[in-house]
């Protein structure tokens, strides 16, 4: 449902040289056109991506500020973002919740504030190994999900990204099937809880050790309607296979 979404979260990586040459992969790389492609870089380089990169592919945050700017040392705000000429914010990010503790209720009002400011939401969730194993992935899920859903007035312009904790950088891909249940179940719950056009329409992407080897399986499901690719989006090549493995 929707058009399929590709994003590459960079967390923290890179340097301007080793962005330069990303840039530089990323430009030269052919793209299916009817995907929507998206970058998040470190904001520190946003500039500079946002000056070299091909317009072709949208330019998205990692993180941010909870309100409107001000006395806030060491975030960065919405207006900020958008000044830089961000389309998109990356929100609830497994990294933010569980190394930094965002909580959920946080992560809602942040959803809520970029969104009224006109940035589309990458909205992550997900739970850890441990959650999986006791049998309470969807409560988790449903959680995390429930407290964007309480806090967002649209979800015109939200992506939902699942990214189970125990895929994230560990090489263990959640298998299509997997994947697919969960997303399902989003749906589902989208469509008891908001309205049945917000399920239909609302695109939810699969993020969790996405390679160029994997993601073409992945994305035959009916549910999964893109990737978040972390390691595998600081190589160009490979983020534009796993981008043209739409289906
Ligand atoms: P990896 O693709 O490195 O597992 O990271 C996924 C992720 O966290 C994207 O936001």
């Amino acid at each position: 449902s929707g058009k399929f979404f590709v994003g590459g979260n960079w967390k923290c990586n890179g340097t301007k040289d080793s962005i330069s040459k990303l840039i530089a992969d990323l430009n030269n790389a052919k793209l299916e056109p009817d995907v929507d492609v998206v970058v998040a870089p470190p904001f520190v380089y946003i500039d500079q991506v946002k000056t070299s990169l091909t317009d072709r592919i949208e330019v998205s945050g990692q993180n941010s500020w909870v309100g409107k700017g001000g006395a806030f040392t060491g975030e960065i705000s919405v207006e900020q973002l958008k000044d830089l000429g961000c389309k998109w914010v990356i929100l609830g990010h497994s990294e933010r919740r569980h190394v930094i503790g965002e909580k959920d209720e946080f992560i809602g009002k942040k959803a809520a504030y970029a969104l009224s400011e006109g940035l589309g939401v990458i909205a992550c969730i997900g739970e850890l190994l441990e959650e999986r194993e006791a049998g309470k992935t969807f409560d988790v899920c449903f959680q995390q999900l429930k407290a964007y859903a309480d806090a967002v007035p649209s979800w015109d312009n939200i992506v939902i990204a699942y990214e189970p904790v125990w895929a994230i950088g560990t090489g263990k891909v959640a298998s299509p099937e997997q994947a697919q249940e969960v997303h399902i179940a989003l749906r589902d719950w989208l469509k008891n809880n908001v309205s049945a056009e917000v399920a239909s329409k609302t695109r939810i992407i699969y993020g969790g050790s996405v390679n160029g080897g994997n993601s073409a399986e992945l994305a035959k499901k009916e549910d999964i309607d893109g990737f978040l690719v972390g390691g595998a989006s600081l190589k160009g090549p490979e983020f534009a296979t796993i981008v043209n493995s739409v289906t």
